[in-house]
C-alpha cells in the first residue's frame, strides 16, 4: 500500500495534473488508483454483464450507462467479460482529456477490418489508422472536410439528392400519407448523398428500379456491417484460420466494396485530371499526401461512417419535432421568413436559421445516433482525481451527458431554445461527434446534410409537415412516417396522442436493430 502511494507521488511529480471536476488535482492525498473507482456489481469472469443484461441488454446499454452515471458519478469503472473500461460523462473530465490528449489519439481497435486489409494488402482508413499515418491521412482530409468555407461548396450536390428524396417520399407514401419502411428509405437518401459527394456519381437508389451494380454495393456494405460484430467478440485470427462462414462473407463483402470504390474513384480522378483543384476528391489526392491505395481505403471508410449515422440523426430529429408541434411551428416560421416560396435552401440561407440549427443540436443531445466513443490512453493520466494507467480504455458517454440534469435543466424536454442563449451551455457537455483531434471528420458535412434535409422536409408545407412515430414491435422500435401534406391536425391529435409513445428514446441501437436487417434491401 505504501509502495503504491510512493509510486503515485513519483508519477504525479512528473506531470502537470489535468484540471479535475471541482477539486484541484494538486491535492495529492486526493489522488486515488484506478482500482478504487466505483462501479456496478461485478461477477467473476462475467463482470457486470448480468446486470447490463438484466437492465435491458446491449440494446438499452446507453440508458444503463446513464443510470450508472447517476448512481456512481462522473467517472466509474466497469468490466463486461474480459473487457475492462473506465466511463466518463462530465464536461470537466472531457475538457481535461482534451487538453492532455496526444498528437495521435487512439480509439478501440476494429480488428476484423484490419485483418481484411492485411489479408488483401489493402490500406487502412481513418477509422482504423493509428499514429503518424493516421495524422497524415487525417490532415489530407481535414482541410476539405473540416473547413466550413470548403464544405459549404457542397450544398448544391446535397440539394440535388434531397430534391429527388422529396419526390420519392411523395411517391411512396400511400393514400393515408403513410410511408412504410422509413428506415430503409432514409438510409437510401444518406447513401446516395454521401456517394455523390465522394464518388461524384449517382447510384440511383432513389429511383424505382435500382441498378444491379448499386444493389451489389449496398448489399456488400450491409453484409460487411452484419459480419464484423461477431469477430469483435471472438478472435478474428480463429475465424481466418478456420475460414469460417463469417470470415468468408466478411472478406467477400469488403472485396465488393473495394471493387466499386476503386472503379468509381479511378473514373473520377481520370475525369478531372486536367483540373484536379476544381474537384472535391481530386483536390485531396492532388495534395500528394496520400497514395492511391490509401485514398481507396479512406474513401470506403468515410462512406461507411457517414450513412447510418446521418440517416438516424435525421429520423430522430423528425421524431423529436413530431412530438413537439410548437417547435415544429417555430421552425416552419423561421424557414418561411428566410426562404421565398419555391426557393431551395442553401448553405448561405442556413446562416439565417439559428432555430433550425438549435433543433438539430437539441435532437442530437436527446437522441444521439452515436451514444459513445472510446479512447485508449497512451500515457498515465490523472482524470477526476484517479490515476489511470497507460492502456486504459475510456468510454466517453455522450448520451449520458445529454440526459444529465446537471448540465441540461429539464433534460427530458425537447427545448431547442436552450441553444439560443450564448454561453449558457458548457461546450464539452455536447459531443455527439466526439472530441479533440480525432473527432468526426465528417461532422461539417453531416451537419450541412442534416440542416438542408430538415429545411426541405419542413419548407412550403402546411403545419405540421410530417409526423414520425416509433411503434414498438417485436421489442424493437419501428419508425413510421406520416407526411401530412394537405392534411390537418386531427390526424396528429387522434393517432399521435393515442399512440403509446416511449417515455425514453435513445441513440443508435434501438432504432437500427430492425433497420439493420432491412436497410436498403
Ligand atoms: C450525424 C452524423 C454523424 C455522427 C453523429 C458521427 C459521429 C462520429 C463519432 C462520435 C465519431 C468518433 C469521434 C471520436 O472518437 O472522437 C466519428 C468518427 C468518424 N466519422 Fe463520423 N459521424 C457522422 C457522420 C459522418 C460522415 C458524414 C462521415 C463521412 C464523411 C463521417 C466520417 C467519420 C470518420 C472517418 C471518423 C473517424 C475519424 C478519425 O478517427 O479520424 N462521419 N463520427
Amino acid at each position: 500500500m505504501a509502495g503504491c502511494s510512493i509510486l503515485l507521488l513519483l508519477l504525479v511529480r512528473r506531470r502537470v495534473p489535468a484540471r479535475t471536476c471541482g477539486r484541484a488535482a494538486s491535492s495529492l492525498s486526493a489522488l486515488r488508483p484506478a482500482e478504487t473507482l466505483p462501479g456496478p456489481p461485478s461477477w467473476p469472469l462475467m463482470g457486470s454483464l448480468p446486470d447490463v443484461l438484466w437492465k435491458g441488454g446491449l440494446k438499452r446499454q446507453h440508458e444503463t450507462l446513464a443510470q450508472y452515471h447517476r448512481r456512481f458519478g462522473k467517472i466509474f469503472r466497469m468490466k463486461l467479460g474480459a473487457f475492462d473500461s473506465v466511463h466518463i460523462a462530465a464536461p470537466c473530465l472531457l475538457e481535461a482529456l482534451y487538453r492532455r490528449e496526444s498528437d495521435c489519439p487512439q480509439r478501440l481497435e476494429i480488428k476484423p477490418w484490419k485483418a481484411y486489409r492485411d489479408y488483401r494488402d489493402e490500406a487502412y482508413g481513418l477509422l482504423i489508422l493509428e499514429g503518424k499515418d493516421w495524422q497524415r491521412v487525417r490532415s489530407a482530409f481535414q482541410k476539405k472536410l473540416m473547413k466550413p468555407r470548403e464544405v459549404v461548396k457542397l450544398d448544391t450536390t446535397i440539394n440535388e439528392v434531397l430534391e429527388d428524396f422529396m419526390y420519392r417520399i411523395d411517391e411512396i407514401c400511400d393514400h393515408n400519407g403513410q410511408m412504410e419502411d422509413v428506415y430503409s428509405e432514409f438510409n437510401k437518401w444518406s447513401f446516395e448523398s454521401i456517394c455523390l459527394v465522394l464518388y461524384g456519381k449517382r447510384f440511383g437508389l432513389l429511383q424505382q428500379d435500382v441498378e444491379e451494380e448499386s444493389l451489389n454495393f449496398i448489399k456488400a456494405v450491409k453484409t460487411m456491417m452484419a459480419t464484423f460484430g461477431v469477430m469483435m467478440v471472438t478472435p478474428v485470427e480463429l475465424h481466418k484460420g478456420l475460414n469460417t462462414k463469417v470470415w468468408q462473407a466478411h472478406t467477400k463483402a469488403w472485396d465488393d466494396i473495394f471493387k466499386t470504390a476503386k472503379h468509381s474513384i479511378d473514373s473520377r480522378l481520370q475525369k478531372h485530371s486536367a483540373d484536379p483543384q476544381g474537384d472535391f476528391l481530386c483536390d485531396i489526392y492532388s495534395g500528394g499526401q496520400l497514395s492511391r491505395k490509401e485514398l481507396y481505403a479512406a474513401i470506403a471508410e468515410l462512406q461507411i461512417a457517414g450513412v447510418e449515422t446521418t440517416a438516424n440523426s435525421l429520423l430522430w430529429a423528425l421524431y423529436n419535432l413530431s412530438r413537439n408541434p410548437q417547435a415544429q411551428q417555430k421552425l416552419f416560421q423561421e424557414i418561411q421568413r428566410v426562404l421565398a416560396a419555391q426557393e431551395s435552401p442553401s448553405a448561405e440561407s442556413l446562416r439565417n436559421m439559428p432555430y433550425l440549427k438549435a433543433c438539430l443540436k437539441e435532437s442530437m443531445r436527446l437522441t444521439p445516433s452515436v451514444p459513445f466513443t472510446t479512447r485508449t490512453i497512451d500515457t498515465e493520466m490523472v482524470l477526476g482525481n484517479y490515476m489511470l494507467p497507460k492502456g486504459t480504455v475510456l468510454m466517453i458517454n455522450s448520451h449520458a451527458l445529454g440526459c444529465s440534469e446537471d448540465y441540461f435543466r429539464g433534460w427530458a424536454e425537447f427545448r431547442p431554445e436552450r441553444w439560443l442563449h450564448r454561453g449558457s451551455i458548457h461546450p464539452f457537455s455536447h459531443v455527439p461527434f466526439g472530441v479533440g483531434r480525432r473527432m468526426c471528420v465528417g461532422r461539417r458535412l453531416a451537419e450541412l446534410q442534416l440542416h438542408l434535409a430538415l429545411c426541405w422536409v419542413a419548407k412550403n408545407k402546411e403545419q405540421p409537415c410530417c409526423c414520425l412515430l416509433l411503434k414498438e414491435r417485436h421489442q424493437l422500435w419501428e419508425p413510421k412516417l406520416w407526411r401530412l401534406q394537405g392534411r390537418t391536425a386531427p390526424l396528429l391529435s387522434q393517432e399521435w396522442h393515442q399512440e403509446k409513445l416511449p417515455e425514453c428514446f435513445i441513440g443508435k441501437n434501438a432504432l437500427t436493430r430492425r433497420g439493420k436487417s432491412q436497410v436498403l434491401s
